[in-house]
């Protein structure tokens, strides 16, 4: 660089640190912003029913080619239910940054045609600029407990429980699996200690456990004997949340934690079962 040039910059108070920072997704590597508007391409997608945005986004590497499953089933975005404009209700995500993959919730309650209630894994290179693979939970009408218009009208209740959690009460990430392992792990060990929280309150398909009451509790029972396997995990930890795509016994679920300091608050599962 010239004697001129760093003059130049020195005038126009742009120092060596600035200098050193050119606008470079490596440089950046895998933020928030980034993720967010990635989720706002796929609910722009969902909502036109058209993936294009995201099929420009798809690695090009063939080694490890770009992968999408629906209902843990290996398909195309071009034949995935993205194709189908969806009217969105409703819309939550989780960030997580040190994976560089989101989760999304997706309730279309109102649709003229099918009601669904979808969840969406997104996963990332490290600078957030190529999507490597996405994973989708439909749900509709003949899943498990489905009923979008519950579900919506629940989701909107806790739109002031999910909310960033100050910086200085947030938990880890180890902190925020666990919890939502432990909760797993409950459906086939019944010795497990689960760090249930007061209040908590679960959405499962459309029903919901407790009344919004600050003594509502999701110590309410689980099955036994059920195997929760293959879990894939998104943890974001200002929302202090964890999504699980996991294998529930034989079925494609998601079950999806906000844990505050350590404990569990809120509880979401999709699960699909239709035939
Ligand atoms: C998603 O939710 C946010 C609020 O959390 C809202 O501002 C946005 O418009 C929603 N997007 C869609 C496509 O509905
Ligand atoms: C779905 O939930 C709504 C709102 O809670 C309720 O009014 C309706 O009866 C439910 N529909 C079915 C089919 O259970
Ligand atoms: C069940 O959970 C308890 C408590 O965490 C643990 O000690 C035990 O090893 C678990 N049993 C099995 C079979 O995993």
């Amino acid at each position: 660089m010239t004697r001129l040039t760093l003059t130049l910059l020195s005038s126009l108070g742009l120092g060596s640190l600035t200098l050193a920072a050119p606008f470079s997704p490596s440089a950046e590597g895998c933020t928030r912003e980034a993720l967010k508007a990635h989720t706002e391409t796929l609910l722009s997608a969902q909502t036109s029913g058209n993936p294009a945005a995201l099929i420009a986004l798809q690695t090009a590497d063939t080694t490890t080619p770009f992968i999408y499953t629906e209902d843990f089933k290996s398909k195309t975005l071009s034949s995935s239910i993205l194709t189908t404009a969806q009217k969105i209700d409703h819309n939550r995500s989780l960030l997580d940054t040190t994976q560089c993959a989101t989760y999304t919730e997706i309730i279309s309650a109102t649709d003229p045609n099918t009601p669904r209630v979808i969840g969406t894994q997104m996963r990332f290179d490290s600078t957030a600029s190529k999507l490597l693979k996405i994973e989708t939970l439909v749900t509709q009408p003949g899943d498990w407990l489905f009923n979008a218009s519950a579900t919506l009208r629940y989701a909107r209740q806790e739109e002031t429980i999910w909310v960033p959690i100050p910086e200085s009460e947030r938990d880890s990430r180890a902190v925020i699996q666990a919890a939502g392992d432990a909760y797993l792990d409950l459906f086939n060990n019944k010795s497990v200690v689960v760090p249930w929280g007061t209040p908590c309150q679960r959405l499962e398909g459309g029903a919901y456990t407790g009344r919004g009451l600050p003594t509502d509790s999701c110590n309410v029972g689980v099955p036994s004997g059920v195997p929760i396997t293959n879990r894939r995990y998104v943890i974001d930890e200002v929302l202090g949340s964890v999504d699980a795509f996991v294998q529930f016994a034989s079925v494609p679920d998601s079950h999806e934690f906000r844990v505050e300091k350590g404990k569990l608050r809120l509880v979401h599962t999709l699960t699909v079962m239709r035939k």
